[in-house]
């Protein structure tokens, strides 16, 4: 029994695992986290900003992209693609700090309640040329909305959090609106 156990061990240890090693030429994975834990601290920053969803005027930020046929904006399935400012203050005259790119179709039936696929880029200060990406439930009447930050670039780069959105003016006829948002994101 002993001497199985002595020969199974031999084989695996000087039989199988060199053949292992032998044919591993590439390197498929490398842990990094450590490295980047110990070169940098992991920290969260508060950003607040204003949002403008400009839907209609001359000076529209956003196109309807997909929908059902001959349906008003707030219909089950319309997708819209939006470029909309956002700025440091509540007024679209005030300093501009970046875009929200991306798209926010309606994704419920019988409510009021957005998907939200955007990236957040900004142009002003450290975070020019920065983004954040967010994937998130917009349930546009509640007074406060919370969405998932789901990664970021730049300063931003692996960035997680959480992005709380509280809308402060709303044009019932045309939908533009204005958003008040304070994000929390992790990075390093
Ligand atoms: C469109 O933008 C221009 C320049 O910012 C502004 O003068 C004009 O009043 C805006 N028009 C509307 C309908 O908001
Ligand atoms: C959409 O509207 C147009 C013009 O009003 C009409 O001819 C068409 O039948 C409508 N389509 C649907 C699917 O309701
Ligand atoms: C942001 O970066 C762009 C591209 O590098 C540059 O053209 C622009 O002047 C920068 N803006 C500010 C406010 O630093």
């Amino acid at each position: 029994m002993a001497s199985f156990l002595t020969y199974s061990l031999f084989t695996l240890y000087f039989i199988l695992f060199p053949s292992i090693f032998s044919i591993s030429q590439g390197v498929f994975y490398e842990e990094l986290a450590q490295g980047i834990a110990l070169k940098h601290e992991e920290k969260t920053t508060h950003l607040h900003f204003y949002f403008h969803d400009i839907v209609g005027g001359k000076n529209s930020t956003v196109v309807r992209i997909a929908g059902p046929p001959n349906s008003s904006i707030g219909n089950f399935g319309n997708t819209m693609m939006m470029d909309d400012p956002l700025t440091e203050g509540p007024q679209i005259t005030s300093k501009m700090i970046g875009k929200a790119q991306g798209l926010y179709a309606m994704a419920a039936q019988n409510d009021f309640s957005l998907l939200m696929v955007v990236n957040y880029v900004f142009t002003e200060g450290i975070y020019n040329g920065s983004s954040i990406s967010i994937l998130g439930r917009n349930h546009i009447f509640d007074d406060i909305r919370e969405m998932p930050i789901v990664g970021g670039s730049g300063a931003f780069r692996l960035a997680h959090g959480y992005a709380l959105a509280h809308t402060v003016q709303i044009d019932m006829e045309t939908g533009d609106a204005i958003v008040e948002y304070n994000v929390y994101v992790t990075h390093y």
